[in-house]
């Protein structure tokens, strides 16, 4: 059934229900909240709505459905996949913040829980939780924009999934509306519940295309009192994967990041990010950074791990911070990388996983085979080598002109890219969601089943199709084969 752009009566309700604070047709109001992140795409919307308690949510999802007028949820901007930004050449949508939810609405440091409204973000988050001496253990490059509620549609993971897990693995209860109109009211601390479906995970990594998120409890663990950060440079990635499984067995779960940077990675941070430095003397082709937290007895622990690791040979150099600024200086180096990379042109970016034993040898393989595809194509891998993902990106030849090469190759380079990586028994999106711009490989290359599964399950809690149309799944179903 098709889509209708919103007529003058739906406006007119929804300025009425929502108020001057939640409801603008302003273009220049507008227009910061329809370019994505990565400024690929600007689109359009007929009005940004913005509901400020899950009342509100409901109503504008209930006047959507009864109009068949498309949602585009949206939470702090910083998608990395197009996933929340309406289209330019749609029938007209509504862009919808959760923006106007910022309250925190209870921390509980009894049960380890925090319940914050959608549009709180990261930072904030992890400032109310240490208030009360705990830790949200998710964090990430974007935690100045991403909001509680974004980080939930998209099953977000970053720097610090080793340990606790992505977004999916910390969301205890969650309130929110599916475009059925069913309410999610299940703010629950509880840790344990058997009865039956656990409908909150349908809305978690769902890009917004079942329903929209308003509130969430989440998991805090104990803050820590120590935190230990090295920098190591190495020769090979293999032998990055055997260093942490050393460290592990030493450390356990102490270790909490462990992100790899190839050499050209820190090149272009040091070359384009203001104030940065090298963090060792020589180059080196793979880099890690490793942070171990705990008590006191950390920084000791992981220098002794690491000077039993040079002296097996397992690594070339390290650096250990020595306070909390080369702590800081250190993981400045890996956060900036994504930006350093956009300064310095255009990429066909992926967000890859295979299973973690594989990814070493993925990386040799794939950045062969891809420059061989490709001439003077420039693959460039760094990233959560931990979890098994990393961002397999791939740059223009040295003195080509980016952009054109980017409008002519990048389409062919990810379908290229995503096929080995599925290849591998890996996935096309390990973190960042699939969203607008890795829809058409996921539904060339997904298995028909999952897609079908996918399918079911929006037809249920979205029969009119409104919620972030063109996200994740494909607008129309594929052909019948013949
Ligand atoms: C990162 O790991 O830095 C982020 O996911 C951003 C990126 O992929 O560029
Ligand atoms: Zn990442």
């Amino acid at each position: 059934m098709s889509l209708a752009p919103p007529s003058a009566a739906l406006l007119a309700r929804l300025a009425d229900r929502l108020g001057p604070a939640g409801f603008t047709q302003d273009p220049a109001a507008l227009a910061p909240w329809l370019t994505d992140w990565r400024r690929r795409m600007t689109g359009a919307a007929a009005a940004l709505v913005a509901p400020a308690t899950l009342d509100e949510a409901a109503f504008v999802v209930a006047a959507a459905a009864e109009a068949r007028v498309a949602l585009v949820p949206q939470g702090g901007n910083s998608s990395m996949v197009g996933g929340a930004t309406p289209p330019a050449d749609g029938p007209g949508a509504l862009l919808v913040s959760l923006r106007r939810m910022q309250r925190i609405r209870a921390v509980s440091p009894e049960d380890n829980a925090i319940t914050a409204e959608a549009g709180v973000v990261l930072a904030d988050l992890h400032e109310a939780a240490a208030a009360h001496g705990r830790r949200f253990p998710l964090s990430l490059a974007a935690k100045g924009n991403a909001t509680v509620g974004g980080l939930i549609s998209t099953n977000a993971g970053g720097t610090q999934v080793l340990r606790f897990g992505p977004m999916r693995a910390l969301v205890l209860g969650l309130e929110g509306v599916f475009g059925n109109g069913l309410r999610l009211e299940q703010l629950t601390p509880l840790r344990k519940d058997n009865r039956g479906y656990d409908l909150k995970q349908l809305l978690i990594g769902a890009e917004g295309t079942l329903g929209l998120v308003t509130a969430a409890t989440l998991r805090l663990v104990p803050a820590f009192r120590a935190r230990a950060v090295a920098w190591i440079g190495l020769d090979d990635a293999g032998a990055a994967l055997t260093l942490l499984r050393r460290l592990e067995d030493r450390l356990g779960e102490a270790v909490e990041s462990f992100e790899l940077i190839p050499e050209e990675g820190l090149a272009l941070v040091l070359r384009h990010i203001p104030g940065t430095q090298a963090p060792l003397a020589g180059a080196h082709r793979w880099h890690v950074l490793i942070e171990a937290v705990g008590d006191a007895a950390v920084a000791p622990a992981l220098e002794a791990a690491l000077a039993a690791e040079a002296e097996r040979g397992g690594l070339a150099d390290a650096v250990l911070a020595q306070n909390e600024r080369q702590a800081e200086a250190l993981w400045r180096l890996r956060e900036s990388l994504s930006e350093a990379e956009a300064r310095d042109g255009l990429a066909a970016k992926h967000d890859i996983a295979v299973p973690v034993a594989a990814m070493p040898g993925f990386i040799e393989t794939a950045s062969a085979a891809v420059a061989a595809r490709f001439a003077g194509a420039r693959p460039i891998a760094f990233g959560h080598l931990g979890d098994g993902n990393v961002h397999f990106n791939v740059r223009a030849p040295r003195d080509a002109d980016d952009r054109a090469w980017f409008a002519r190759e990048a389409a062919a380079v990810s379908r290229f890219v995503h096929g080995l990586v599925l290849d591998a028994g890996g996935t096309l999106s390990a973190e960042h969601g699939i969203g607008r711009f890795k829809r058409d490989d996921f539904a060339a290359l997904g298995e028909p089943d999952r897609l079908a599964g996918l399918r079911a399950v929006k037809q249920l809690f979205d029969p009119a199709g409104i919620l972030n149309p063109g996200a994740l799944l494909p607008l129309a179903e594929p052909a019948p084969a013949p």
